[in-house]
């Protein structure tokens, strides 16, 4: 699903990854880790073409990405579910206009919207506060909203950066199972997190990353 060959990415003189290679089956659910600086996002950017790799080759599903042009980039990124902490919910559109929003089909029907949106609410056990502005929701429930977002165009990735960065350890834990479910559902799913709480007894595949290399992989 996912495969990364020998790619090296520097910023400016800066080396963050130096020819790494990583294979990602369709339906896993993987952790990236590795201390701050590593390079966890920068893995999950070059997924979703929003950097361009040095050297090497990516590919997601059938898209060699690495070689994507410009306005191909938009179809890729249909396909994948981002939840990055700089990507937040718009505080003036409700929860359902916020997750609409990501549906970005031209000419689809308000009937269809309507049923994807609450679909993804419903997952999210958020149908009850569609028509609320994200300020009245906790963290962990503007967190969910936000994996609605993403999940509401049923991409067949879904990358999330540092997901429960700005959460307590029970909300966490909720946000972890949701992901268990949307995986077990046949999403292929990237956590990148410095939190080894998160994949600690999990049973999945830990990627380790540090000093621009994937240092070990083992199972959490
Ligand atoms: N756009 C950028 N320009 C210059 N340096 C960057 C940029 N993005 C990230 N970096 C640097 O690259 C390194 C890896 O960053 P990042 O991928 O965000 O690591 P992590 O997510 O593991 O904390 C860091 O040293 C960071 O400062
Ligand atoms: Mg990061």
């Amino acid at each position: 699903m996912i495969l990364f060959s020998d790619v090296s990415k520097s910023y400016e003189k800066k080396t963050v990854l130096n020819s790494i290679s990583l294979i990602i089956k369709k339906g896993d659910l993987i952790f990236i880790t590795g201390p701050s600086g590593a390079g966890k996002t920068t893995m999950l950017k070059l997924i979703y073409c929003s950097e361009r790799p040095d050297s090497g080759h990516i590919t997601v599903a059938d898209w060699d990405v690495s070689k994507l042009k410009q306005h191909e980039i938009p179809e890729l990124r249909r396909n994948i579910g981002i939840i990055f902490q700089d990507f937040k919910l718009l505080p003036n559109r409700t929860v359902f206009d916020n997750v609409a929003l990501a549906l970005s089909i031209h000419g689809m029907k308000s009937e269809k919207i309507r049923h994807y949106v609450n679909e993804a609410l419903d997952e999210v056990k958020l149908l009850d506060k569609a028509s609320l502005f994200p300020q009245f929701l906790s963290g962990g429930e503007q967190q969910r909203v936000v994996i609605a977002r993403a999940m509401v165009s049923k991409p067949i990735v879904l990358l999330a950066d540092e997901p429960t960065g700005d959460l307590d350890i029970d909300n966490a834990k909720a946000i972890m199972e949701l992901f268990s479910k949307i995986n077990s559902k046949g999403t292929t799913v990237l956590i990148a997190t410095h939190d080894d709480n998160l994949f600690r007894a999990s049973g999945k595949r830990v990627v380790f990353v540090n000093d621009h290399y994937i240092e070990k992989e083992y199972i959490g």
